[in-house]
């Protein structure tokens, strides 16, 4: 997996954008570059690193659009324990696996090594508890870049602006109906970063703009 070549400093946008281009599809592209216009903005507005919103953005979705075959080679290649995600989920497509290849490509391949930006792929679809300013960030870009155009996005968008776990509640509220109403498999991750979020609400320690 480790093709040898590691980064010193985090590579720039255009870099970026020259390695995701082959690997995904036109609409997969412009997500990812609206994700990351995105990133930057909440960077900006809630004090995190805005360069590592700016490149966890444009890469989040690396592997997203790999056979799922290529994306089980990566994750088995790497430390990352997977073998009870992939036996919950059975043989069914799973839409958490490219943020865990993702994070494990970037790293691996791409040669970014750079633990925020790792974290903040690895935990973009699912969240975690304990998510870090710059993961919550990135999380929430996904839900309210300019090219999402579903029924609630004007309202995540509004959320967005005030705090964001309040955003986060409703992200992660979405998610999970939408799953149940599938009966679809619901991460444990994604209950815990509700009510982390539900609990800093409560204790007055949500993240605001700064
Ligand atoms: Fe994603
Ligand atoms: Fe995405």
């Amino acid at each position: 997996m480790h093709n040898g070549v590691k980064m010193e400093k985090l590579p720039s946008r255009a870099e970026c954008e020259r390695i995701i281009k082959p690997l995904l599809n036109k609409g997969r592209f412009y997500h990812s570059r609206c994700v990351a216009d995105e990133a930057i903005k909440l960077a900006k507005l809630y004090g995190a690193n805005e360069k590592k919103a700016e490149i966890a953005g444009i890469l989040h979705d690396i592997t997203k659009n790999m056979p799922e075959s290529e994306q089980l080679s990566i994750i088995e290649a790497s430390e990352i324990e997977i073998k009870s995600l992939r036996n919950a989920l059975g043989g069914r497509k799973s839409r958490l696996w490219h943020a865990i290849s993702g994070a494990v490509y970037v790293r691996d391949v791409v040669g970014i090594s750079d633990a925020d930006v790792f974290g903040a792929i690895r935990w973009h679809t699912s969240g975690r508890a304990n998510m870090t300013l710059l993961e919550k960030v990135i999380f929430i870009a996904d839900f309210t870049s300019a090219d999402r155009d579903y029924e609630d996005v004007g309202e995540m968008r509004k959320l967005a602006q005030e705090s964001l776990e309040l955003a986060i509640i409703k992200g992660i509220r979405f998610t999970i109906n939408e799953l149940m109403e599938m009966e679809e498999y619901v991460i444990s991750d994604s209950i815990e970063t509700y009510n982390d979020a539900v609990l800093l609400l409560l204790q007055g320690k949500e993240h605001r703009p700064v």
